[in-house]
């Protein structure tokens, strides 16, 4: 395993770690695009995935702080159109064969109008799961180099990896970079974008509430409990926008103390993050063959801020396909797949804001912002982190020009 910088450090550092096949509305948008079997294979993944960590916790003994819960989706609003959509997924879910209940009743300090309700999910400390994880294979033989950034891929099997390190061959690649930092003619970069979200963690006078939550409306407000050796915090998680989008960056973190304050009684604000993760134009993760054609390279990417789940059935499918076995759900994930109903709307988006803020870069010549190494858009300085930001597919910057995360490779250009 080679790692740019150290790991558990980047998303999976900074997750809200819900571990759940609930992923906010979707199983009824995978029926309309991709077909009911399909569906099935998402939600089948998703919970094997889910098995497979609580087995590991449970066998391995993993201190991890992890807790089963019930998982729920819901909404404030009383339109008739969220409404709709509420009653679309529970049917949805249902129809996949997932045990989901409705509810307008919950442990939150508001009413809802309406909530899916699905038991038997959980939530952990992602950190302490995978550094037990981790120090089980080094103690197993296996490799681990931290600093070191992989910089290309030469050949055609098996293949020279250059890092800034030293090269070295392998037979079989997996790209689990968050954003690929290599390509291969995938075009990745114009069917993926990235998305910041803010987190705090707010130590407040009430009894907190059972269970994990997310709502459907804007704008998006989830919610779990954090055990510390401090006493129970609450998450509360929001404000999501495209990387490089967020405009003064530290207004998000006010906003979800300002909302914290309206809806309990707040003593402290011990932590505070903001975290990025990659999402497809179509929502579904890209996992399998780097493209139809490369051979023996393989991708993990999209998680659409479910990655605990999903990069755990990456890992199932991963497996598989290195071993040469069919995975019973590699279909629904495969990168090459071009499901037009589901991606045209947002690829068009996507790809026409690129191109905006690549003109306009040039055009304005605001020659004090540095340029991202990746393609060469003008980058944003983002004042609550400290960095600078790629509104293109989401590099980010150390404000001296190293690469805090890709696809950009190399330091930013003055
Ligand atoms: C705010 C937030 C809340 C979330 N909440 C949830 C949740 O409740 N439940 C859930 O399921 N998911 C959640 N997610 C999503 C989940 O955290 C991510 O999908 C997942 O952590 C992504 O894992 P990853 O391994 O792809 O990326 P990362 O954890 O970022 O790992 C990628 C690694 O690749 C390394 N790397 C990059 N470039 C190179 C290179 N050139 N050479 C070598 N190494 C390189 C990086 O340094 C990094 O360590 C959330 C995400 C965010 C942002
Ligand atoms: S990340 Fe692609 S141009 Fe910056």
């Amino acid at each position: 395993m080679l790692e740019a910088r150290q790991i558990l450090k980047g998303a999976t550092g900074h997750t809200t770690a819900k571990i759940t096949i609930q992923h906010e509305l979707i199983y009824h948008t995978l029926i309309k695009n991709f077909g009911e079997e399909q569906a099935k294979q998402y939600a089948r993944a998703n919970e094997a995935a889910l098995e497979q960590i609580r087995k590991w916790v449970q066998e391995k003994r993993i201190e991890c702080d992890f807790s089963n819960e019930t998982a729920y989706l819901y909404t404030q609003e009383e339109s008739s159109e969220y409404q709709l959509q509420l009653e679309q997924e529970l049917k949805a879910t249902q129809q996949l064969g997932i045990e989901t209940f409705y509810t307008d009743q919950t442990d939150l300090p508001f009413d809802v109008k309406g909530a899916i309700g699905l038991e038997n999910q959980a939530q952990f400390h992602p950190r302490k799961y995978l550094l037990h994880l981790v120090k089980e294979l080094t103690e197993q033989g296996h490799f681990l180099f931290e600093k070191t950034r992989v910089l290309d891929l030469i050949g055609d099997g098996p293949y020279t990896v250059i890092t800034d390190q030293g090269s070295l061959k392998a037979k079989k690649i997996v790209i689990a970079s968050h954003f690929p930092i290599y390509d291969g003619r995938g075009l990745y970069f114009t069917r993926m974008y990235t998305e910041r979200s803010y987190v705090i963690a707010a130590k407040v006078k009430e009894s907190l509430p059972k269970g994990m939550y997310i709502n459907i409306e804007q704008p998006t407000r989830s919610f779990r409990r954090l055990p510390t050796e401090k006493g129970e915090l609450l998450l509360i998680g929001g404000n999501e926008h495209k990387t490089g989008y967020g405009g003064n960056t530290e207004k998000h973190y006010q906003n979800l103390m300002d909302y914290a304050n309206g809806i309990y009684t707040v003593e402290e604000i011990p932590f505070q993050w903001s975290a990025q993760d990659c999402m497809t134009v179509d929502q579904v993760p890209y996992i399998g063959p780097l493209t139809s054609k490369t051979k023996d390279i393989y991708v993990a990417t999209g998680f659409r801020k479910w990655g605990m789940t999903t990069g755990t059935a990456a890992g199932l499918i991963l497996s598989d396909l290195i071993l040469e076995k069919e995975s019973p759900w590699g279909e629904v994930f495969l990168p090459s797949r071009w499901k037009p109903k589901a991606a045209i709307k947002e690829f068009l988006l996507q790809n026409a804001e690129v191109a905006q803020e690549f003109i306009s870069g040039k055009i304005t010549e605001k020659k004090k912002n540095p340029t991202c190494s990746h393609l060469g858009c003008q980058l944003i300085w983002n004042e609550a982190e400290g960095t600078w930001d790629c509104p293109c597919h989401g590099s980010r910057f150390e404000e001296e020009g190293e690469v805090i995360e890709g696809p950009a490779i190399e330091r930013y250009k003055e």
